[in-house]
């Protein structure tokens, strides 16, 4: 009996398993970009499963990312593992707009920071929803540093800025392609956008492919470091 009642639950777990993966492969392949009857409600669903399934960098709530700093899950961030990317980042702004205001919407514990911060900027902001993360910062930041607690899509940077980096953050808002849009206000006349996300992730490829459609693309590179691997994006301020 109790092989026979476990069965159908075990099978059920399965079939359900599969037609979410088919049904966020569809969402990536096309969905994404396409509005559709319900868009939203199934965007939070799926998001909801991808978290619990360990399927990444989608939105989560503030309290986690508090969590997961307080546990120290980004530290290895600042490893050389992590290295080139950070040094493509800093590359493109120093060959393209070198000195410049720079802006870092989710800078975390403030990696990018100290990578920029060897090559010197005129000024620096960091923002994140993580209030762990900035506080961490708070303290030992330079006079031409501000490092603010806030939500990137709400948040509005007291000025323009030269370079607007999204480092490995874009892919966690819940509208990406709205946030980038929106920060396009918030730069000086001739600035640059990078985005650099890992690329083994279909939601990654989904918004880097529509940005790269939409907006004016400088160069991209990809770096590969040990097993994972970056495409990092430079884009010129106008949309297409
Ligand atoms: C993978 S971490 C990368 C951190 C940082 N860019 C770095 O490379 O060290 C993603 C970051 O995005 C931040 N983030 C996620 N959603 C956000 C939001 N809505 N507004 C601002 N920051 C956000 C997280 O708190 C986290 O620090």
């Amino acid at each position: 009996m109790r092989i026979l009642s476990s069965r159908p639950r075990q099978i059920a777990g399965r079939v359900g398993g599969r037609t979410a993966t088919a049904a966020r492969a569809a969402y990536y392949a096309t969905g994404f970009r396409l509005p559709f009857p319900g868009k939203e409600a199934f965007e939070d669903r799926l998001h909801r499963w991808e978290s619990t399934a360990g399927r990444g960098d989608v939105p989560q709530d503030e309290s986690r990312w508090n969590e997961q700093y307080d546990r120290g899950r980004w530290v290895f961030l600042s490893g050389i593992e992590e290295m080139a990317h950070y040094a493509v980042i800093v590359g493109y702004a120093s060959f393209l707009k070198p000195h410049s205001a720079v802006l870092d919407v989710g800078c975390g514990a403030g990696v990018l920071h100290e990578r920029f911060a060897a090559v010197g900027y005129a000024r620096y902001t960091g923002i994140d929803i993580s209030e762990v993360a900035i506080s961490s910062l708070q303290g030992s930041a330079p006079s031409n540093a501000t490092f603010v607690a806030a939500d990137a899509a709400t948040f509005t940077p007291p000025s323009t800025y030269d370079v607007i980096v999204f480092n490995e953050s874009i892919t966690y808002f819940t509208d990406p392609i709205g946030v980038f849009a929106r920060y396009q206000n918030f730069l000086s006349p001739g600035g640059i956008v990078v985005v650099s996300c890992h690329i083994q992730s279909a939601r990654a490829h989904a918004i880097l492919r529509q940005l790269e459609r939409d907006h004016h693309v400088l160069d991209v590179t990809v770096v590969r470091q040990g097993k994972t691997s970056w495409r990092c994006v430079a884009f010129a301020g106008e949309a297409i």
